[in-house]
């Protein structure tokens, strides 16, 4: 049965193999719309970079628009060190023809959610969380309309990345996190516990880089300008690849495991700020509250990712 999602994104290279792998597979994913956040980079490119994306898919039937331009609370924090200045790096980008829907991506959401069988739309979030905790925030009756969140961010044992406790998606806006966190929705969490299994070594971007198609190429070339600034900071062979874990984990959940624990974000300012607290051996007694996936068959992944992409223009 073909599932329906809305992705919630800021592309990002890892947010592009994401939406194209999600955009290549229609047997199995409805996707309904593609919903920008400000956080890599900035909204104005964020929503341009998701077009640009439906573009190079040729998935021109699938609506782009633009959410929120800044967190919750605090003040917006970018990327561009990591994923160039705009956002997309690494490959030569044309003046995007898919149209920005004029509807705000906020007010997108809860309409669709509204309109929805209950529990009819898994949200697959690869950014920031200030438009999902907007809508629930705005119109909390939409939480109806959701089967199922499921986000790339956070880690645990990882430590952050962004700062030593919190990574980047939880950091740039935890107040929306919390909120998330707290919503008593059924949760998936692709944390950097696994993202940091999965890395793009030059071996498999030389593999998208030889599919033969735009698409292959255009992701070999984000993924080598990606990869320039992970593998100095880790030391590694390639950059952990994130958001595809989403997409990835509704395609082929047997790719990943977990378990259910507790999971709360810090909001206090100070040094832990952003941190996934994750009570993962039980200690609180509190209840479980979001699936965190742990482990992944980094080989199986990027095997899915070649062929699927292969399917593209
Ligand atoms: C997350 O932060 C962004 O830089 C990536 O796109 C990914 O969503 C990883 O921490
Ligand atoms: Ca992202």
């Amino acid at each position: 049965m073909t599932r329906p999602i809305i992705i919630d994104t800021d592309p990002g290279q890892d947010d592009a193999l994401a939406i194209l792998l999600a955009l290549a597979s229609p047997e199995e994913l409805d996707v309904r719309a593609i919903v920008a956040v400000a956080g890599n980079v900035p909204l104005p490119l964020t929503q341009k970079n998701a077009r640009r994306l439906v573009d190079l898919s040729g998935r021109t039937d699938v609506p782009v628009y633009a959410g929120c331009p800044r967190p919750m609370v605090c003040p917006l924090r970018t990327a561009e060190n990591v994923h160039g200045r705009s956002g997309l790096d690494g490959h030569d980008w044309p003046e995007p023809a898919t149209p920005l829907q004029a509807q705000h991506g906020v007010d997108y959401l809860i309409e669709a959610l509204m309109a929805a069988d209950e529990g009819g739309i898994t949200l697959c979030t690869l950014g920031p969380l200030t438009n999902i905790a907007m809508a629930l925030v705005k119109e909390p009756r939409c939480a109806r309309g959701i089967g199922e969140i499921v986000m790339m961010g956070g880690g645990f044992f990882e430590g952050g990345n962004t700062t030593p406790a919190a990574e980047f998606n939880i950091l740039v806006d935890p107040h929306a996190a919390h909120v998330v966190f707290a919503s008593g929705l059924k949760l998936t969490l692709l944390p950097l516990d696994v993202t940091h299994q999965a890395l793009a070594t030059p071996a498999r971007i030389a593999r998208f880089a030889a599919l033969g198609n735009k698409t292959g190429k255009a992701c070999a070339g984000m993924l080598s300008f990606f990869n320039r600034h992970d593998v100095e900071k880790y030391g590694e062979d390639g950059a952990p690849l994130h958001d595809p874990c989403v997409i990835a984990s509704l395609l082929q959940p047997d790719l990943f495991a977990g378990k259910m624990v507790p999971v709360q974000i810090d909001i206090a300012p100070g040094l832990t700020l952003g941190m996934t607290v994750m009570d993962w051996w039980g200690v609180t007694g509190e209840a479980a509250n979001c699936m965190v996936m742990n482990r992944i068959n980094a080989d199986g992944y990027f095997d899915l990712l070649a062929k699927r992409l292969a399917r593209l223009p």
